[in-house]
């Protein structure tokens, strides 16, 4: 993907208290799963869906939702895409808007499928919705209840070259090291010819998944998962996969085997299992995980008075304001983009002043540990450092990145170690360069230009910087937010990212305090709807985002390297 960096960084996500309030007649469902680690999918969808709307609230967040995406939202765009994401992208959220305004809903947890959905066909990893009834209050992406099956899937390579579905040949190892506590309940619930047999059936081909092809359950995940433009990358998303993070190897279930909503009670598989002809059916269940950081309750009444009520950090803070550990248990991070496992290790404050473009992906947060059995046996090369992994494969001329995240806690020490690694490959004897973004979810705009830059050298697509065109979205609230910073002075110490002296204009010199740098805007016709950009703007990494040790030639040949991912990754280059 290609990314305009500097409005979609700013993008930092919304998030709402529910437009909750309880319903006084019904019997209490929220106490059948109260205090209880692991519980029945159908009764956390009962206690969700016992919560009813409240129709002010609804009407107040539609009404901020709407205002807001002019912001920073690419939404006339995404009216209709153009080719090659025509099919992928073609969604008016401001018209869905006003549908669902309209429209009455059963429970809140209706309400909240619905926003989230609509948000999710944009397909786009830089809007999204996520409310805190459902998903807990200091993660974003860690959902009050988790959907597990103890068996992830991955898509394995015959000898002839085909593709088949499997149950993960790690399944059990995951399953029983992460659900210690869980492992059991599975091994007794899949009936009695299976009962006790889960490992058999780790590396089974998967031939049904609840009686159709299993392609059919990949592409209706692909259908509501969001977050990637292409099909391809959110089919991808169903199935297993790992990352390299700051704190090691992590496994990803894939949405097959974790749902972030109580979606689904149970799963009938067709499998062949390892060394049986026959395919045999087995029926496994679904068990809700309560998110560790999901407050605790004892009904619906102190499930909503715990987990959906907005606090004042809810939707931001005031850089200038008081302290926000003021508000003790509630206060949220200090940047709600900091949230986000997919830039950890969270930046230091210092460090996020430089650009950041994170996807904000309210898939679960996984904490699974990678296997031992899939973890790199080769050592790391010296300038390896938290997620940023370089090794050399046996043959002696193959050096690896393995760089699971933009992000690093030292801005500066990790573009030290990117380079610092590929000299080291080098000077062991790596003449071809392998960089593998799994699941890297991006981090600093600045360090993947220093990484392209120090590859391949400097030429005119990486010096002053990548060929980024670079324009912000200028629509009206922006706008005021400018003009109230330089007449106000409203930003003495730079912190906010509509601050002219945060930019450079297209001759890469700095604008001054007063130069109101989103003045005049380009007016832009996007699917017949009027929108407006800023001027062409500047490079924003040189020269005080780039180490001075920057080299003058480069590492590799860039006819010898070679990206590898599963499309799951943020790049700016
Ligand atoms: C959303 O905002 C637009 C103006 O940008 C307005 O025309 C529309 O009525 C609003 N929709 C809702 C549901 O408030």
């Amino acid at each position: 993907m290609v990314f305009t960096p500097k409005y979609l960084a700013a993008f930092a996500g919304l998030s709402f208290a529910s437009a909750a309030v309880l319903d006084e007649r019904a019997p209490d469902p929220c106490a059948t799963i109260a205090g209880q680690k692991w519980v029945a999918p159908k009764d956390v969808r009962a206690c969700y869906s016992s919560i009813k709307v409240d129709e002010a609230l609804k009407s107040n967040i539609i009404e901020v939702v709407n205002k807001t995406l002019a912001f920073h939202a690419s939404t006339n765009y995404q009216i209709q895409a153009p080719a090659p994401f025509d099919k992928d992208v073609h969604e008016d959220i401001v018209a869905t808007l006003a549908r669902i305004k309209n429209q009455k809903y059963k429970s809140d947890y209706d309400l909240h499928i619905d926003l989230s959905r609509s948000f999710k066909r944009l397909n786009d990893g830089h809007v999204v919705w996520i409310n805190r009834c459902y998903y807990s209050y200091l993660t974003f992406s860690q959902a009050a209840f988790v959907n597990y099956l103890p068996i992830p899937l991955s898509l394995l390579s015959a000898p002839d070259g085909t593709q088949n579905v499997h149950i993960s040949p790690e399944a059990f190892t995951v399953a029983s090291a992460e659900f210690p506590d869980q492992i059991q309940f599975w091994q007794d619930s899949l009936g009695p010819l299976y009962k006790g047999k889960l490992e058999s059936f780790s590396g089974a081909k998967v031939l049904l998944i609840n009686g159709l092809p299993p392609f059919n359950a990949v592409d209706a995940n692909a259908k509501i998962i969001g977050s990637y433009q292409a099909q391809t990358t959110r089919q991808n998303g169903f199935f297993s996969s790992y990352q390299a993070t700051a704190s090691g190897w992590t496994y990803i279930m894939g949405n097959f085997a974790q749902q972030s909503l109580p979606l689904d009670d149970y799963v009938f598989l067709t499998v062949q299992r390892t060394n049986h002809l026959i395919p045999e059916v087995v029926r496994i269940p679904y068990r809700s995980r309560m998110g560790a950081s999901t407050k605790a309750f004892t009904d619906v009444k102190s499930y909503i008075a715990n987990n959906c009520v907005a606090v004042p950090a809810t939707n931001g803070k005031d850089v200038y304001g008081a302290s926000v550990s003021s508000f003790s248990a509630d206060a949220e991070p200090e940047s709600p983009v900091a949230e986000f496992q997919q830039q950890a290790p969270v930046p230091a404050k210092v460090a996020r002043k430089h650009p950041i473009n994170v996807i904000l992906d309210s898939s679960p947060l996984s904490d699974v540990v990678l296997p031992p059995t899939l973890v790199p046996s080769l050592p790391a090369v010296p300038g390896s450092r938290n997620a940023a992994q370089f090794y050399l494969l046996k043959d002696k001329k193959t050096g690896v990145l393995a760089l699971g995240s933009f992000s690093d806690s030292d801005y500066n020490a990790f573009l030290d170690s990117l380079l610092s690694g590929l000299v080291s490959l080098k000077s062991q004897g790596a003449t071809q360069l392998v960089v593998d973004v799994t699941n890297n979810g991006g981090g600093f705009v600045c360090a993947a230009h220093w990484l392209h830059r120090i590859i391949v050298g400097p030429k005119s697509t990486t010096t002053p910087q990548a060929g980024l065109d670079t324009q912000a979205r200028n629509g009206p609230l922006a706008q005021l937010i400018v003009k109230e910073i330089i007449k106000n002075n409203l930003d003495p110490d730079v912190e906010l990212l509509y601050n002219p002296l945060q930019w450079t204009n297209a001759n890469h010199q700095p604008f001054g305090a007063s130069d109101d740098w989103l003045q005049p805007p380009v007016p832009k016709t996007i699917n017949g709807k009027a929108d407006a950009f800023s001027q062409r703007l500047g490079q924003e990494c040189q020269p005080n985002g780039f180490p001075a040790n920057i080299p003058d030639t480069a590492l590799f040949d860039p006819k010898k390297v070679v990206i590898v991912s599963n499309g799951r990754y943020v790049t700016t280059t």
